[in-house]
């Protein structure tokens, strides 16, 4: 399939679990894709399994909590693409903890890579966008490019026990997708953001496993349709940038197993 040919996807996190999925699931249909992780290691196997089944990637090494860092990226993507079609914030940490014992660097490291990490990207790829309008300007909205942003929030947003960081970052994207939609629209960019409940990913191979998968059994019976794959997400994140949902901003979607409830 070719829905998104000549699209370039720029995904932080893209080394791993969700943001590893969406890059493969996007070259696999036709875009351009950008690898933005820390995680040297994973960023060069999945670059070259994109690669290898025929895709067009790279990879670049960069920290989202870091501004130089975050602009380089962009900078770079560009360059070599000419442009950023979809930006996907898919990189996220858990550093768990009860209020009364949560060390400040937590904190600050979860709330840095979540949520600076998402205004980080968002201001450095907007500046060009708005910038490309200002140069170009159209009559109509829809004349100027199409642009996507999708950040993964999480249903912990609505608060989760040990997560007061964690709940604080997804709850503070879901203002800032609002905000973004609102201001960046007239651009012809449309900002959403995905709610997931638990998938099997690495970020959770730690809890999933731990006191013999007594968390596993726990999670697996409060999740009516039970842990999800990551292609639950990615088939959203793809969607949320396809021409099908040309018509939506600021949107708040939940991909949650059929649990309505809290964790
Ligand atoms: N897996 C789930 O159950 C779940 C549920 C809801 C939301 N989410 C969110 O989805 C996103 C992706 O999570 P995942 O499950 O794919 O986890 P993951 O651990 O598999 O992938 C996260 C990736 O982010 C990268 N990363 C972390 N900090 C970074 C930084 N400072 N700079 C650059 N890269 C960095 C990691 O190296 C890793 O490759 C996260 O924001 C997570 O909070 C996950």
């Amino acid at each position: 399939m070719d829905r998104f040919k000549g699209k370039v996807a720029y995904i932080t996190g893209g080394a791993s679990g969700l943001g590893e999925k969406a890059a493969k699931e996007f070259a696999a249909e036709g875009a351009k894709v950008v690898i933005f992780d820390f995680d040297k290691e994973n960023g060069i196997r999945v670059e070259n399994e994109i690669k290898n089944a025929g895709g067009e990637v790279f990879y670049f090494y960069g920290d989202v909590r870091k501004a130089d860092s975050v602009e380089n990226g962009v900078k770079t993507a560009f360059e070599k693409y000419g442009t950023i079609d979809f930006l996907i914030h898919s990189a996220g940490i858990l550093k768990d903890g009860m209020i009364h014992k949560l060390p400040e660097e937590n904190w600050d490291d979860v709330i840095n890579t979540h949520l600076k990490g998402f205004f980080l990207n968002l201001q450095a790829c907007a500046k060009r966008w708005i910038d490309y309008c200002r140069v170009n300007p159209k009559e109509n909205v829809a004349d100027y490019p199409d642009r996507r942003v999708i950040t993964i929030s999480s249903q912990a947003a609505e608060g989760n026990i040990g997560q007061l960081n964690y709940s604080a970052a997804k709850a503070g994207m879901l203002g800032m997708v609002k905000t973004a939609g609102l201001e960046l629209i007239r651009y012809n960019v449309r900002t959403h953001a995905i709610m997931p409940t638990l998938i099997e990913t690495p970020i959770l191979s730690d809890l999933l496993s731990k006191e013999d998968g007594k968390w596993r059994k726990y999670y697996s019976g409060r999740i009516p349709l039970g842990i999800g794959e990551p292609k639950y997400v990615s088939q959203v994140i793809l969607f949320l940038c396809s021409e099908d949902a040309w018509f939506m901003n600021g949107e708040i979607i939940g991909i949650n197993g059929g649990r309505l409830d809290k964790v």
